[in-house]
């Protein structure tokens, strides 16, 4: 079947984005409100897009027409930390997605410790595997309250037991554990099911 996504309303489109480019990785995003209040919630739309410089990107859909406090918050302070999310991790990021206002800080809601960052103010999520510091990029408005975020990463933090190799930067990536965004609204998916091919030459 062909889905015309210029004829077709938003819902639908949606539902077909959401359900067919899976898994998507999850962006655990920790801002800082201007209050001095930590934020945190969980993005799907996200990847890493580039290497030099090193960016990652971030869609951001609207809350009735506004930004969502993790928009808002990158918009004012240009700071980010993206946390990755483990199995274990999988309850407490999901206590961290409901719609909670400005003033509910999402970390202590979920009973999450947070460390000081490095480079930035925002702290990371001290149990993630991996915490990456952002400094706003670029923002692309699209409609109001809607936005793709690239941040550029500053430091990256990852659990030193999930290093193989420090001195090669090798990563034990299996151990992170980490966990995907399925389809629907609350299929995921862990990252356990391997298979090795090497890459062909092409001479
Ligand atoms: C696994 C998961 C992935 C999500 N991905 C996105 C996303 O990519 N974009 C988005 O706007 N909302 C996404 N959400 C919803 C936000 O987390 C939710 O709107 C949250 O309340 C925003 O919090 P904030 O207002 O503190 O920024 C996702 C929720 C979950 C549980």
């Amino acid at each position: 079947m062909l889905f015309d996504f210029t004829a077709l309303p938003r819902d639908v489109r949606s539902k077909l984005m959401h359900s067919t480019v899976v898994p998507r990785p999850i962006a655990w995003i920790v801002t800082r409100h201007a209050s001095g209040q930590t934020n945190a919630a969980p993005f799907s739309f996200f990847n890493v897009v580039a290497t030099e410089p090193p960016l990652l990107c971030v869609g951001i859909s609207a809350r009735a027409g506004e930004d969502k406090d993790t928009l808002a918050n990158i918009r004012r302070s240009g700071q980010f930390v993206v946390n990755l999310v483990s199995n274990a991790q999988a309850a407490a990021m999901n206590a961290t997605a409901p719609d909670y206002g400005p003033e509910v800080d999402e970390l202590a809601k979920a009973g999450l410790v947070a460390a000081p960052s490095t480079k930035v103010d925002p702290p990371r999520i001290a149990d993630s595997p991996v915490a990456m510091e952002c400094e706003l990029f670029q923002l692309v408005d699209l409609e109001p309250g809607g936005a793709v975020v690239l941040g550029r990463i500053l430091a990256m933090h990852i659990a030193e037991e999930m290093m193989l190799d420090v001195n090669r930067y090798y990563v034990d990536t299996p151990k992170l554990e980490l966990i995907g965004r399925m389809h629907g609204g609350g299929v995921y998916v862990r990252t356990t099911d391997l298979f090795d091919m090497p890459r062909p030459q092409a001479r």
